[in-house]
């Protein structure tokens, strides 16, 4: 049941995440989305964490071991970037332009793990 509602949560964050991407040219939107997805995901690790269904799954005998390790590596893969797209994002609030072309690769990057990350839990 509680899995279920995590799977929901993902799936809205991912929506916010494209739909931020999709707002990029209007700054103030953009980064208030991002904002509340970054800052929405890290709170639904916190809640899986808590209600230890993640570690509870790596203590069972998970039908895919190796899945399971992927996934955890993806999962903090993407937490870690969040951290470097935020430093890109901010910097070039502040108007660094020179940033500008690291924070859309960093973004596509960070995009792309998310995305995987919910695919493998998937198939944990
Ligand atoms: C997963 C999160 C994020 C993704 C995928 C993302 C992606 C992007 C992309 C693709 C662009 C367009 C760059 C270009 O083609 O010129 C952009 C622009 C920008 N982003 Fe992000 N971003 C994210 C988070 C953030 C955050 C957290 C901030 C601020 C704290 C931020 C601040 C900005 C700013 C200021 C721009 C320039 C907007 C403009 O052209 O006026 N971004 N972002």
């Amino acid at each position: 049941m509680s899995s279920y509602i995590f799977q929901i949560q993902s799936l809205i964050i991912l929506a916010l995440l494209f739909y931020g991407v999709i707002h990029r040219k209007n700054r103030f939107k953009h980064i208030k989305i991002m904002k509340t997805a970054i800052i929405w995901d890290l709170l639904l690790v916190a809640q899986i964490e808590i209600t230890r269904n993640a570690l509870h799954k790596a203590s069972k005998v998970v039908s895919n071991p190796v899945m399971l390790n992927i996934h955890v590596s993806l999962a903090i893969s993407t937490v870690l970037l969040y951290g470097l797209i935020f430093y890109t994002g901010s910097k070039l609030k502040n108007g660094n332009e020179k940033i500008r072309s690291k924070h859309r690769t960093l973004g596509f990057v960070t995009l792309t793990m998310r995305v995987l990350t919910f695919i493998t839990s998937n198939l944990i």
